[in-house]
């Protein structure tokens, strides 16, 4: 669909079937989770930037303050390709830090949010009248072709450390799907949240404000919506907590009762204090970051990180 001659919308969403036999597999598994991908409908879209305003949560200001900080270097190395990609493009917030510098002919919003991912592309296709935008709902968590001709090497752009949210082996496959995108010429600019004091990354996950509370519970409002359920969102609590042994933050909902829940046609029974997983949060240090990199056949890697070591941002090329 295109709504100017400048910003295009392909819309590629998950099927509703597949989401629901994959929502379901989750629910009624011995060990009940839901994959991540289901807490951005809008309201969670509009959630998590609220997230990445809190005081604890240091992810976004430390990713915004290495880019700002290092704009031309990346700049020089990314050199001047016309084509970017952002996965997970959410607010498209990052990419304008970048845009000036790189001055790509095409950039490239990909989002599974459809509503949150349409009112960035226009917004963005508003300030850079010279930009072209192509945004594309789609869930990259599976395969997929872009849907029009690429005559460059591509950049592509995967800010936020969601890369933590794969599993380690899950991010190994990503990387290798992202290089067979961009090719030998291209690259990948990617966030990475660090190994780090335990209470720092506890308190990130656990805001005092309860906005991850929110966020984290919101999912519950998102499948009830798309699978016809009944959740009682008062009936869990939000438990994160750092899983030393995994290197991650492990985010759950909690059942406070013995509960039945309907969704999509299925009962769905709940023990008192029995848990959904709803996100693992992968924290790497540089060796671990780099040998991954490696084995998904990236040659070049540029590494740049805040004074604290908190956060990296790595550009893998070649
Ligand atoms: C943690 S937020 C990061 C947003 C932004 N890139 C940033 O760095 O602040 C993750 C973003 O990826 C999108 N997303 C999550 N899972 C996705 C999937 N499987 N496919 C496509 N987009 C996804 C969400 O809608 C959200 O905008």
């Amino acid at each position: 669909m295109a709504s100017s001659p400048s910003l295009l919308l392909y819309d590629n969403p998950p099927e509703q079937e597949d989401s629901e036999i994959q929502v379901l597999g989750g629910l009624l598994a011995v060990e009940k989770s839901i994959s991540p991908k289901f807490f951005y409908d809008e309201e969670g879209s509009k959630l998590f930037t609220e997230i990445t305003r809190l005081p604890e949560y240091y992810l976004t200001r430390t990713e915004l303050a290495l880019l700002r900080e290092n704009t031309d270097e990346i700049g020089e190395l990314v050199g001047k390709s016309s084509l970017l990609i952002e996965y997970g493009s959410g607010n498209s917030e990052k990419i304008r830090i970048l845009l000036e510098r790189i001055r790509p002919k095409i950039y490239v919003p990909i989002d599974i949010s459809k509503n949150y991912l349409t009112k960035a592309a226009d917004a963005l296709n508003d300030e850079y009248p010279w930009l072209e935008v192509r945004a594309i709902c789609l869930d990259y968590t599976r395969e997929f072709e872009l849907p029009f001709v690429v005559e460059d090497r591509p950049i592509a752009f995967f800010p936020g450390s969601s890369i933590g949210n794969f599993s380690r082996d899950g991010a190994l496959q990503f990387l290798k799907r992202v290089k067979h995108l961009v090719g030998d010429g291209g690259g990948l600019l990617v966030g990475v949240d660090l190994k780090k004091d335990i209470n720092v990354l506890n308190a990130a996950y656990n805001d005092a404000n309860g906005v991850t509370e929110k966020f984290n519970l919101n999912i519950l409002c998102h499948l009830n919506r798309e699978f016809s359920g009944d959740f009682n969102l008062s009936g869990f609590s939000h438990l994160a907590e750092y899983n030393a042994q995994e290197g991650c933050i492990q985010m759950f909902l909690k059942s406070k009762s013995d509960q039945l829940v309907n969704l999509a046609g299925h009962e769905i029974y709940f023990d008192k204090g029995e848990t959904i997983h709803t996100e693992n949060s992968h924290k790497y240090s540089l060796a671990e970051f780099h040998e991954m990199a490696d084995a998904a056949g990236f040659a070049q890697l540029r590494c740049w990180r805040d004074a604290r070591n908190w956060f990296a941002v790595f550009y893998l090329g070649g």
